[in-house]
């Protein structure tokens, strides 16, 4: 078969199962020939060899069953940079990258009193949150997970992409409070009043239902019967162990947001709290400032 025709009896397969069936052709054909997109369209009568062909199928049929394309590939691309990913990770989303855009750009603001923050990303899965701003910022960077195996993918995520991130594994900020109270060791002390980043898991167990999740950690996604388990768990130990944060950014779910500025008021009440919207006008993050 040629390129050619690969892409146009692929796609009727693909049609119904994927919500980009042509683009997702395009990446596994490329994927499998080892050549970018643009390769399919320069020689479209070229014909794939036994061995190309035969990879092209297996990474179809995975796809047909519904794996996600990052997944597939083994990366995903998220604020300019490249991650790496497997099933022990959530894939990073698009509008992730909206919090990391407010706290690069509140970090970075004239008026600002956030210069060189010490910033800690709670439930850091591959990374994509910390790893971005430790690009883009200067200061002390810190992330948590509860789950080993994430913190093995965002500790490489973190070498590929040279930053220098403290990664922790535990219970939100429990590993870190020590440190966030000063008492660890000499040069390990990130700062009593850090900047806490986080991606909770915030799905209700409704939600969670969804077919297009089936492949992601459930840890990642599982927010209780309300999605706001993990909100009330962070303000919890926030007002435990003492954090005075300079701020929060929390991505949090469309109608979440009224909750949340609850919680943080009875802990942090002379805080100022504000939301911000993703492109389809849905709540999307809180910032809570002091
Ligand atoms: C929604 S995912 C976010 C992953 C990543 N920060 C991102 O935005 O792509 C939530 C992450 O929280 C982690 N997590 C779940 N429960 C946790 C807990 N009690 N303490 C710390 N991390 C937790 C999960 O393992 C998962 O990596």
């Amino acid at each position: 078969m040629t390129n050619k025709q690969i892409l146009k009896e692929y796609l009727s397969k693909l049609k119904y199962k994927s919500l980009s069936p042509f683009l997702d052709i395009e990446i596994l054909l490329s994927q499998a020939l080892n050549k970018p997109k643009e390769y399919l369209y320069e020689y479209p009568e070229k014909k794939l060899s036994a061995k190309q062909l035969s990879i092209f199928k297996k990474l179809f049929s995975r796809r047909l069953r519904g794996e996600p394309i990052a997944y597939i590939l083994g990366y995903k691309e998220f604020y300019d940079l490249k991650f790496k990913v497997n099933k022990n990770v959530l894939i990073p989303r698009p509008e992730t990258e909206i919090l990391v855009d407010e706290v690069i750009t509140s970090v970075k603001a004239p008026s600002s009193k956030l210069q060189v923050p010490s910033v800690v990303d709670i439930g850091t899965g591959s990374g994509a949150i910390i790893i971005s701003l430790a690009k883009n910022l200067k200061g002390n960077f810190y992330a948590t997970d509860i789950s080993a195996k994430a913190l093995a993918i965002a500790r490489q995520n973190a070498r590929l992409n040279k930053v220098t991130v403290k990664f922790f594994k535990g219970n939100l900020l429990e590993p870190i409070s020590s440190k966030l109270l000063g008492s660890a060791e000499a040069g390990q002390a990130p700062s009593s009043k850090p900047i806490i980043v986080a991606n909770l898991p915030y799905l209700t167990s409704k939600e969670l239902q969804n077919s297009t999740l089936k492949y992601e950690p459930k840890i990642a996604l599982n927010g209780g019967q309300n999605g706001l388990e993990y909100f009330y768990e962070l303000f919890d130990q926030i007002k435990k162990f003492e954090i005075k944060p300079l701020a929060i950014f929390l991505e949090i779910g469309w109608n979440q947001a009224g909750k949340i500025k609850q919680m943080a008021k009875k802990v942090l009440p002379n805080y100022k709290i504000k939301v911000i919207k993703d492109l389809s006008g849905f709540d999307r993050v809180i910032k809570i400032l002091k």
